[in-house]
């Protein structure tokens, strides 16, 4: 699959975190976060169908939790032109920005039904906002497709026990994480005890805590470490909501703050990680030589750091497949056909190893 990628680093404005202690995490205020998009394009790489004439008259709604979201943008991008080579005409596909508020989405919602689409594809700003929205939804007599941002436990089973058309489809983020903690892991304690003091220093820069995906990336990839046997020092845990400037400005002042100690710096993301490596660079230290930096998601940029060795690794976030399985999920139920409530797939851990094949996939 070959896309062409066209990066654009928008302005980014930062609003305040809150501090997360370590091993731990509190709430946050919104922050806007920097964006990378990317030009639609034909799908060349996914489904094997071919485009059903069918569709071409079923209006999708799809609500993004926001646009300004590196990784969201190339999960949109991938979702519309792979829905349009599905059969659904562009005119019939309307995707939407929740400006990180719930309010601002759920008025959305409210409008998708009004006009009565067919399906809707939602990627919640609060996950703990589902069982309204489900309900809401379920109600109307629409199909649903959460993405990226999973309900609960509790709320996935009420599908599963009323029957309904409601389904997520991602990635399981305890995977990533311990991906993560593994990349650094396996350099072994002696390359990365820099302070001699027997334990791996690190910092923790976190993505928006009311995520699983933050939870879990921030307690699997300490853990993976402690499995490997390691001791860990958790010198901070900050919340930077995704976003590459918060990133930047948090690794800044642990930097200054605990200085040659920092051995490791986990990001929740890449975006995040790219503010960190600004950070890393411009306080003298080096990625490799006296720090280590791993991110999850494999922004193409990341992944070029990877093979130039400026970052120490990240984690494929597939939003091809995940894009490709939500139309599909869409598709089924528009074809009256049902899905699993919980539609998997596997992350890629990325090293110097395979970075360059990840890149010719992803570029
Ligand atoms: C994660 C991704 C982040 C951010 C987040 C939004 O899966 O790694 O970069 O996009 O989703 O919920």
């Amino acid at each position: 699959m070959k896309k062409k990628i066209f990066g654009v680093l928008l302005a980014a404005t930062l609003t305040v975190s809150s501090l997360a202690a370590c091993g731990g995490s509190t709430e946050a205020p919104a922050a806007d976060a920097g964006t990378e998009t990317e030009a639609p394009a034909a799908d060349e790489g996914g489904s094997d169908a071919a485009a059903d004439s069918a569709l071409a008259d079923k209006k999708v709604g799809v609500c993004i939790y926001q646009f300004a979201d590196n990784f969201m943008t190339l999960f949109r991008n991938e979702l519309e032109s792979y829905l349009i080579a599905q059969g659904f005409s562009k005119d019939n596909i309307k995707i939407v920005d929740g400006a990180n508020d719930q309010a601002t989405q759920s008025g959305q919602i409210d409008s998708f039904i009004a006009e009565g689409v067919d399906v809707l594809i939602i990627n919640p700003v609060n996950s703990s906002s589902a069982n309204t929205i489900t309900d809401k939804v379920v109600g109307a007599n629409i199909p649903l497709v959460y993405i990226n941002r999973e309900p609960n436990a509790d709320e996935e089973q009420r599908w599963a026990d009323n029957n309904w058309n409601v389904c997520y489809v991602g990635c399981d983020a305890r995977q990533s994480g311990t991906m993560q903690g593994e990349i650094i892991a396996d350099l072994g304690l002696d390359k990365i005890d820099f302070n001699g003091n027997g334990k791996i220093d690190y910092i923790m820069i976190e993505g928006d805590p009311e995520n699983v995906d933050a939870q879990y990336r921030t307690e699997f990839s300490v853990k993976a470490l402690e499995d490997a046997g390691l001791e860990v020092n958790c010198l901070d845990d900050q919340v930077g909501m995704w976003d590459q400037a918060k990133g930047q400005e948090l690794c800044a002042n642990d930097l200054s703050k605990f200085g040659n100690d920092v051995e490791v710096v986990f990001c929740n993301n890449d975006a995040m990680a790219l503010g960190a490596l600004q950070a890393i660079q411009a306080a003298g230290r080096t990625v490799g030589t006296d720090i280590y930096l791993v991110g999850v998601d494999a922004l193409t940029e990341v992944v070029q750091d990877v093979i130039d060795g400026t970052i120490t690794g990240t984690v494929f976030n597939d939003h091809f497949s995940q894009a490709h399985s939500s139309a599909d999920a869409a598709i089924n139920y528009l074809n009256g056909s049902t899905n699993e409530h919980y539609i998997g797939c596997d992350y890629v851990k990325v090293t110097t190893d395979n970075a360059a094949d990840i890149l010719a996939k992803i570029s």
